[in-house]
């Protein structure tokens, strides 16, 4: 039950200091890479904003946090920096309710796309992010951030990163929140498997054999004009795939019309 869960915006200083504890938690971040409260002060005084989910004590079970930003033609947008729920709470929902709180936001403000990363390889992230939420990816960058982090999550691999566009107003994320699927064929796909932090525990080269394999495949079909906007796990559970359509750039279309 997510609903004894309650999304507020964190607007004090001890709001903050939930999301410093989080940062420890769930990546295992050594200090140099966490965000300090002074990084959460000043995004929310520069047009950055940042959610928490809260338990019935007040205690910040997830959050997630954006900073205001351009596009390179100078138009705004919302660039979501982190999200986190903790572990025995995941797959409860809490996630996707931190991020339409971003969105309504974002619609409150009047800005139509938010953008964020995430790893490749994790399926988990892929289906939210794409399926329940209506995000879309036309961006892969390798090793987007070097191996300098020092979480647990990043260890062993390049930290390859697929950019999230998320058009807010779109028809396309309204039907994905309202829990519609698409219905076209794709034209491609490229397989995840369903675990990789199994994976990572007991082979490192296999992981890194998925990551080459699935950096393949997305710099062929985005380099072919084609874009991820699907996201499918066979009936077993096995394996999933990321699924390319066509880019027909409905999404913005549907956005500027909005
Ligand atoms: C990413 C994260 C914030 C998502 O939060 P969450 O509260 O678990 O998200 P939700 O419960 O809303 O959605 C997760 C969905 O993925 C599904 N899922 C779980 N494992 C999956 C897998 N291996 N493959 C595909 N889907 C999976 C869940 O069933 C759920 O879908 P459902 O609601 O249809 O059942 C959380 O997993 C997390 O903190 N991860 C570690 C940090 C991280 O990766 N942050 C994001 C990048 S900054």
């Amino acid at each position: 039950m997510t609903s004894e869960y309650t999304i507020r915006e964190c607007t004090t200083i001890e709001d903050f200091a939930g999301c410093i504890n989080l940062q420890r938690v769930v990546w295992q971040f050594e200090d140099l890479d966490v965000t300090p409260v002074r990084g959460f002060v000043v995004a929310r005084n520069s047009g950055g904003f940042t959610y928490g989910a809260f338990d019935a004590h007040d205690q910040m079970v997830g959050f997630a946090h954006a900073l205001p930003a351009f596009t390179p033609e100078q138009k705004p947008y919302y660039y979501s920096q982190m999200m986190a729920v903790l572990s025995h709470l995941r797959n409860t929902g809490i996630g996707a309710r931190l991020k339409l709180a971003q969105r309504d936001h974002a619609l409150r403000t009047g800005i139509p796309l938010i953008t964020w990363t995430f790893d490749p390889l994790q399926s988990r992230n892929a289906y939210l992010n794409i399926i329940k939420l209506g995000g879309v990816v036309r961006t892969y960058k390798i090793n987007f951030y070097g191996h300098a982090s020092s979480s647990t999550l990043h260890r062993g691999l390049d930290t390859d990163r697929l950019f999230v566009e998320w058009w807010v107003n779109s028809q396309h994320v309204a039907d994905a929140v309202a829990g519609k699927r698409r219905t076209d064929a794709p034209v491609a796909s490229v397989e995840v498997p369903r675990d990789i932090e199994a994976i990572k525990h007991r082979n490192m080269q296999e992981a890194q054999n998925w990551q080459a394999q699935i950096r393949a495949g997305f710099q062929k079909y985005l380099s072919e004009g084609l874009y991820c906007a699907g996201f499918e796990t066979d009936a077993d559970g096995g394996h999933s795939r990321y699924l390319f359509y066509k880019d027909e750039h409905q999404e913005e279309k549907e956005s500027a019309r909005g």
